[in-house]
């Protein structure tokens, strides 16, 4: 069996997602679930985008220990520099340089000759080993290149110190003969190809990423680049666990394993969904709902007497475990706290009395607390941000009926720490909240999302609650939970002003500090 190292980019590429913006405290607990899942390097953003990247990736950087840490960087010496601000700290920093190699990218793009792009390819990787021992080149758009142009900068960059190549199907374009014969023509004609991983990084736009990355490994890849979930721009990356299972599940036909922690998976991508608002379809390979469950009669019978017979992987071996009952109204102090060790997550004693009150209350209206619940709240403690509560909801109350005017009554306090109240009539329950709440706040919020889930299942289920709004040509998310679906839509579209309101204070003072 040869090892091949995972690359997570799901901080990355992931976050490219349309309408997915996680905050610095968010993108922090996916890092911590990542290194438990055992990913071998994760890229924790681009720095050099924005003061909040770098943040989040200097964040990272500081508090992952046994992951490789990685950044984005555009083959210029500031994102350079700026990567290494960020990486500095951490125990085995790289940092990923990335410069297009089609000619489409070239001409139209860059508006840069072949010949700019080698010598900016190639200086920028010599710059970059000044700080990084580790440095992996990307021919972005690798897989509407040519080549022959391909092989001659590849081998420059070798030479140059790059320690791992990477052949991004940037555009979900390629197929997995092609793909593979890509990786199979590099090894055969790169003379230094020796010296560097081959890397592969594929995008799914034709549903071709997984058997694309698999005909890579097949064809020399070491290192397999995507994200959990499989989210990313457009129709995303290639999904991390779906590559991971199919070569463990079929290791009669392939020899290769990974590091990753396979009964992790579940919890990943669980966390993933619920901080990115992205959440699984039904039917989504490894992770879907009903990737275990078996509906028809026949099927049902086949598996009470032989599960092998319709299921080839048990929910086990991903982390599937059934959702167990948790604790009532009377479970104590202490049973509690180790209850949540369980879930691996660092608690604070000041955080896990908050979960505890919180779980506390829960118990006033849920019977049975599940695991799902607590992970929930766990999870709203530890992204939650001082700094961003800046509206905060007081008391609210809608009137709905069927043959009633849709009526909703708020309070809030804003930001200055005013009690402000109005109210406001509106077609339905939320439309009422939303149009009611928009009437206390300054600026115009524009809803562009709204998503309703349940934590688990039963009727007194906990509800989250997934918003997106346009604020001053912004883009914000904002997520919410409750016992009540109308509370946990408040919380959500409070939330998302709250973001918008941290990020434009930052951005001003980012403008202060930048003059
Ligand atoms: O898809 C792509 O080409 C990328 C590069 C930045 C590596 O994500
Ligand atoms: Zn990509």
């Amino acid at each position: 069996m040869s090892q091949i190292k995972i690359f997570d980019t799901t901080l990355r590429d992931g976050e490219q997602s349309p309408g997915v913006n996680l905050n610095k405290q968010e993108k922090l607990e996916i890092a911590k679930q990542l290194e438990r899942l055992g990913v071998d390097v994760m890229e924790a953003g681009f720095p050099a985008s924005s003061e909040g990247d770098f943040q989040a990736v200097k964040l990272i950087a500081d508090t992952i220990k046994d992951v490789s840490v990685t950044a984005l960087a555009r083959t210029r010496k500031e994102d350079i520099d700026r990567a290494w601000e960020a990486l500095k700290h951490t125990p085995h920093p790289r940092i990923h340089i990335f410069l297009a190699t089609s000619p489409i990218h070239m001409q139209y793009k860059l508006k840069l000759t072949p010949e700019a792009v080698v010598q900016q390819s190639v200086d920028m990787v010599r710059y970059a080993k000044q700080y990084f021992e580790h440095v992996e080149w990307s021919a972005e758009d690798a897989t509407r290149s040519d080549w022959d142009f391909m092989t001659s900068i590849i081998e420059q960059v070798i030479d140059e110190g790059a320690t791992v190549i990477n052949l991004p199907d940037t555009v979900g374009y390629s197929t997995p003969e092609e793909y593979g014969r890509l990786f199979n023509y590099m090894k055969e004609n790169v003379p230094n190809i020796d010296r560097a991983d081959l890397s592969c990084h594929c995008h799914n736009d034709l549903g071709l990423a997984a058997a694309n990355t698999i005909a890579a490994v097949e064809n020399g890849a070491t290192q397999v680049e995507g994200t959990i979930n499989g989210i990313g721009e457009r129709a995303g990356n290639v999904a991390l666990e779906e590559v991971a299972v199919a070569l463990h599940i079929r290791s009669d036909q392939y020899e290769f394993n990974t590091n990753l922690k396979l009964d992790e998976i579940k919890k990943t991508s669980d966390l993933i969904a619920k901080l990115s608002g992205m959440y699984v379809q039904a039917n989504k390979a490894i992770i879907g709902r009903n990737a275990h469950a078996h509906e028809a009669g026949i099927h049902q019978d086949g598996v009470l007497k032989n599960a092998e017979t319709y299921e080839i992987i048990t929910p086990e071996l991903v982390g599937v475990t059934s959702n167990t009952l948790f604790m009532g109204k009377h479970s104590g102090k202490h049973a509690f706290k180790d209850k949540v060790k369980e879930f691996g997550v660092d608690l604070t004693d000041g955080e896990v009395k908050s979960i505890f009150a919180k779980f506390k209350e829960l118990t006033d209206h849920k019977k049975e607390v599940t695991d799902d619940d607590i992970y929930t709240l766990i999870m709203e403690t530890k992204t939650e941000h001082s700094a961003i509560s800046k509206y905060s909801l007081d008391t609210f109350q809608v009137n709905y009926g069927t043959s009633n005017i849709t009526t909703a009554t708020v309070s809030l306090y804003t930001p200055a720490g005013e009690n402000v109240q109005t109210a406001a009539t509106g077609n339905g329950s939320v439309e009422a909240l939303y149009k009611t709440i928009q009437e206390l706040i300054d600026f115009e919020l524009k809803l562009l999302d709204y998503q309703l889930n349940s934590v688990g299942g039963g009727k007194d289920a906990l509800a989250e609650s997934h918003v997106q709004l346009r604020v001053n040509g912004e883009t914000v998310n904002g997520r919410g939970t409750a016992q009540d679906v109308i509370e946990a839509s408040a919380n959500a579209y409070i939330n998302a002003v709250n973001r918008y309101v941290f990020k434009a204070q930052a951005a001003k003072s980012e403008e202060v500090v930048n003059g």
